[in-house]
């Protein structure tokens, strides 16, 4: 299984800090932010992963992760030239994936679960974390029936459940010719939630509930609670 950690976008809910860096350099407590989805790929065992990110950073984000001697495993970097959403910033790594299976994980995301073991087992579909939250609305929503994802809205107004769809992604290789051919959104964006849907819709959606805290850390108050959390479990 090969890694890509996704780190566009313009970082507009926490500017001014993200004009001066990428979201995912920004501290939390003792450590950048994408060292902790870096180690959720690093822990399951991942040693390929791609790095994707925008022009602006990019050079920062590569003097700090170099080509990954420093952490045991192997960088490759992809620029996302505008930020077209998530599913698009996936879909520049295809080369760099090929036929393998893909973890795709946001790098403003930190799971405090041990996601190793169903990285390990998964074979093919989708496979996906959900974590019950209070503000679903902030996020992609999962319906579940059974062990099976079966629909996913991206930020509804009015979530069906507060199944939080987290920012970690295990597809099969065919994502990337989904991805080929889908459209952008009203907003502009090609949208990971329409990937997992897709394999939703074909019943090949399967989800785990992070029973620990897990943290989208792309506002002032989540990278504060962040920063706060990792410290009380030093
Ligand atoms: C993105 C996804 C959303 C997901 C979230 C997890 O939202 O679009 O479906 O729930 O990441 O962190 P964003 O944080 O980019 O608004």
């Amino acid at each position: 299984m090969k890694g890509v950690l996704i780190c566009g976008g313009s970082g507009s809910r926490l500017k001014p800090l993200t004009d001066i860096t990428n979201k995912s350099l920004l501290p939390v407590y003792d450590k950048p932010l994408i060292l902790y989805p870096l180690s959720v790929m690093l822990d399951a065992g991942m040693r390929d992963i791609a790095v994707v990110t925008g022009t602006e950073h990019i050079d920062q984000i590569q003097s700090f992760l170099g080509n990954g001697t420093r952490f045991g495993c192997s960088f490759h970097y992809c620029i996302q030239k505008e930020p077209k959403g998530i599913a698009q910033a996936l879909g520049l790594a295809e080369t760099f994936v090929g036929d393998s299976s893909v973890c795709a994980i946001l790098g403003d995301n930190i799971f405090f679960d041990n996601l190793s073991p169903v990285i390990k087992a998964f074979k093919d579909g989708a496979h996906l974390f959900l974590k019950e939250v209070d503000d679903p609305e902030r996020f992609g929503v999962a319906v579940m029936t059974g062990n099976r994802v079966t629909e996913i809205e991206e930020k509804p107004a009015d979530p069906k459940t507060n199944l939080a769809v987290t920012g970690c992604y295990l597809y099969d290789a065919r994502c990337f010719d989904f991805i080929k051919s889908m459209k952008p959104s009203p907003r502009g964006e090609l949208e990971i939630t329409d990937v997992s849907r897709w394999y939703a819709k074909q019943g090949q959606g399967q989800a785990t509930m992070l029973q620990k805290e897990w943290i989208d850390a792309g506002t002032f108050e989540s990278l504060f609670k962040a920063a706060e959390l990792v410290r009380s479990k030093k």
